[in-house]
């Protein structure tokens, strides 16, 4: 199963692809997380993705190619993956269905979780994440028990550094100009589906998972 996450910044996706990989099984692949993961390494790739992800823009196509190619040739990736904030670019999707077709492999759902930019702009100030296991919390949408602990792992929570209200617009402006034309892509490929982003994350997840499993919805 080979699963793509659309949606702009905030609509859920690493919320959601965290409890489908669980799920089904397979790895949740967020190339916001591999990219962070540079970052705190300072790695070459780390140190060149910085500035770009800092001030919401995306990092060169180049870059994220070669990381998410690396990434797929995992063993853990035999039976499929979630792709959660890949593709984001036109170039991107060519890429990954020219490399795809090379495996003799094919996506099996393209889903777009749709959200609106208030909620996104609401969601994203007020999100915390973990330190330790990467859980995403929101201080009032999904607050933890202990404050400023995760429930899951007990780290200590933070907020990113793009989280701030202006790098959150320059986010959404750039899903626009540049990540919003795959629902296009996809669809004339065929295999674009729809979900609603808004509403109890529960509700959310049973859409996706029925969605995945090929039941009526
Ligand atoms: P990335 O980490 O991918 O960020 P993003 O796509 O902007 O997505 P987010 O992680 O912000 O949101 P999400 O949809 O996962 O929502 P979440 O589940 O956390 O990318 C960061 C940066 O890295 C980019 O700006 C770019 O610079 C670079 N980058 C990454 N990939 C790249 C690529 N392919 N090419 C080039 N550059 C790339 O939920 C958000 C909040 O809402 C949480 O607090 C959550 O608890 C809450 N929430 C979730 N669902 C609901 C709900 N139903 N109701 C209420 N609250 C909810």
């Amino acid at each position: 199963m080979m699963v793509i996450l659309l949606g702009p910044p905030g609509a859920g996706k690493g919320t959601q692809s965290r409890r489908l990989s669980d799920e089904f099984q397979i790895p949740q692949i967020s190339t916001g997380d591999l990219l962070r993961e540079a970052r705190a390494q300072k790695t070459d790739l780390g140190e060149k993705a910085e500035a770009y992800m800092k001030s919401g823009r995306l990092v060169p196509d180049d870059l994220v190619i070669s990381l998410i190619e690396d990434r797929l040739e995992r063993p853990d990736c035999q039976n499929g993956c979630i792709l959660d904030g890949f593709p984001r670019t036109l170039a991107q999707a060519e890429s990954l269905q020219k490399s795809l077709k090379v495996k003799g492999k094919a996506l099996s759902h393209v889903i777009n979780l749709k959200v609106s930019s208030d909620e996104v702009v609401e969601r994203l100030s007020g999100r915390r994440q973990c330190s330790q296991c990467g859980e995403n919390y929101h201080l009032h949408f999904k607050p933890t028990t202990v404050q400023n602990l995760c429930d899951r792992c007990g780290g200590q929570l933070f907020q990113r550094d793009d989280d701030q209200e202006s790098v959150i617009r320059e986010r959404l402006r750039v899903y626009e100009n540049q990540t919003a034309p795959l629902v296009q892509f996809y669809s004339q490929l065929g295999l674009l589906q729809q979900i609603a982003g808004i509403g109890a994350m529960d509700d959310i997840y049973q859409k996706l998972r029925q969605t995945l499993r090929g039941e009526s919805r």
